[in-house]
């Protein structure tokens, strides 16, 4: 007889489908029960789980009470989003029930802090580190003391830099020099705009083509994801201004077309470095447990160099990976527990991952006030044709009573194609979009021909003039 399993799955968005899809797919040796803690009703999540909650704001001690309440059900738990993995949801929820939890714990939430970060990657691998420079709100008593020193790092670097919040803002407070202002003085009203609430980082501005490596990890090892190419801007051409990413791409290899396979090592390497650092000569430093590092890398003229870490899934960039996940996702997650993990195998296949957003997402428009109901059925009817190479993942977008789908503010459903070739996968994910019925827009170029040649031209002319 099939094993109970009961996953508690903390859920903000489609990245979290991914995993309860993933999850479901496992080779029929488990009894899969599902206790979703929701942002909102998501329709995907309703209909897989068991239980599920909506604690809007994710309160890690509501979910505390939610995993209480069900803890004699529940095996392990696995959290999606980064807000309570940064509030200490591994730490509260493990004391609390004694229900482990896949994610890092409090201590290991890499992301809550850059200037930390570039502190840290300064000691373990200062070569991926860009240039920076820590402004602290404590530090300075007037403006023109302020200013002076600002001035002064800008001369250092030709104004080339980039303006960071310390705290974490879902890569939209930060503003880069000639993409998100061309004087001075716009850079200044920038960082003063987020100086009143969290120091500010500047750090040089890097040239290159961006990766996103993610990475299991057990606490004893980290097991390598493949590669994945985030569109962090809003628009086609990467026009507009960041999102929280408007789709990705991952190749058949485990690395991305404009990257070679010693640049892969090389990310392997550094992240080998960094959790090395993290685990401070301990065997097994369990608290890492989960997917602590995802590292967004620009590689540049002089290699690889590290934009950001975070100690969670990227959405959309785990979407890419877990559907062509070949061993057996509850076995790969109960060795993360135990301390057991081994190699991750995956298929030789490229996924292309496309969001669809609402008409006031990205400033695609400066307003809307129309019907914002969303009609998936068509693209589900569509997924009956494809069989397994589409996927259909809802994010911000929840059932109400009526009977009907709504989309909220936030990224609202993606389309995963799975294919042979990166074209083929794209041709799959935009099929789906178009079979989506609701008033949302979404990027053409996701993983778009055009697109990749142009990254591939923009690394080799980069390092043609080393
Ligand atoms: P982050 O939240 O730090 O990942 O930044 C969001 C986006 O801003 C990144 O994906 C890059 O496109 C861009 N960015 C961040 N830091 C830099 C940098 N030092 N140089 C150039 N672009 C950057
Ligand atoms: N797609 C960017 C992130 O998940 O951080």
């Amino acid at each position: 007889m099939a094993e109970r399993v009961g996953i508690l799955v903390v859920s903000y968005g489609s990245r979290a489908c991914a995993v309860i899809d993933a999850l479901s797919r496992s080779g029929g040796d488990y009894d899969l029960h599902f206790y979703v803690a929701d942002r909102q009703s998501n329709p995907f999540n309703l209909k897989h789980a068991d239980k599920h909650v909506v604690i809007p704001d994710l309160d890690v001690h509501r979910i505390r009470d939610f995993v209480d309440a069900n803890k004699d059900s529940i095996d392990f738990g696995i959290c999606c989003p980064e807000k309570p993995i940064i509030e200490g949801i591994r730490d509260v929820i493990e004391r609390d029930t004694g229900v482990p939890m896949i994610c890092p714990a409090r201590r290991y939430a890499i992301e809550a802090s850059k200037v930390s970060q570039r502190l840290m990657l300064a000691e373990c691998c200062p070569e991926a580190n860009p240039r920076f420079k820590v402004f602290r709100r404590d530090e300075y008593t007037t403006a023109d003391e302020l200013k002076e020193s600002i001035w002064a790092f800008l001369d250092e670097l030709d104004s080339g830099v980039a303006v960071k919040p310390d705290r974490p803002a879902a890569g939209k407070g930060v503003g880069v020099w000639g993409d998100h202002f061309t004087t001075r003085e716009q850079l200044y009203e920038h960082f003063m705009s987020i100086f009143g609430s969290s120091d500010v980082i500047l750090e040089e501005k890097l040239e290159g083509e961006e990766s996103s490596f993610q990475a299991f990890c057990d606490g004893r090892r980290i097991v390598p994801l493949p590669d994945t190419r985030d569109y962090k801007r809003a628009f086609d051409h990467d026009m507009g201004p960041n999102t929280g990413g408007m789709g990705s791409y991952k190749d058949v290899r485990d690395w991305l077309p404009f990257m070679s396979e010693r640049d892969r090592e090389e990310e392997e390497k550094i992240a080998g470095r960094i959790f090395n650092a993290l685990k401070g000569g301990a065997a097994i430093k369990e608290e890492l447990r989960g997917i602590p590092l995802y590292i967004a890398f620009m590689h540049t003229r002089e290699g690889a160099k590290i934009l950001e870490i975070n100690s969670r899934p990227g959405d959309p960039e785990i979407q890419n990976v877990l559907p062509v996940l070949k061993g057996d996702f509850v076995d790969i997650c109960f060795r993360m527990i135990e301390g057991t993990l081994k190699d991750v195998e995956f298929e030789r296949k490229a996924t292309v991952v496309t969001y669809a957003v609402p008409m006031d997402y990205g400033g695609y428009r400066e307003r809307y006030t129309g019907d914002r109901r969303v009609d998936l059925s068509g693209v589900y009817h569509m997924m009956t044709d494809y069989g397994n190479a589409l996927r259909v993942y809802p994010g911000s977008m929840e059932l109400r009573a009526n009977g009907n789908t709504y989309a909220l503010g936030s990224r609202t459903v993606c389309t995963v194609g799975i294919g042979e070739s990166i074209e083929e996968a794209r041709e799959i994910s935009l099929d789906g979009i178009r079979k989506i019925d609701g008033a949302l827009w979404n990027r053409w170029d996701i993983g778009a021909s055009h697109h990749i040649a142009r990254s591939i031209a923009r690394l080799k002319e980069l390092r043609a003039l080393v």
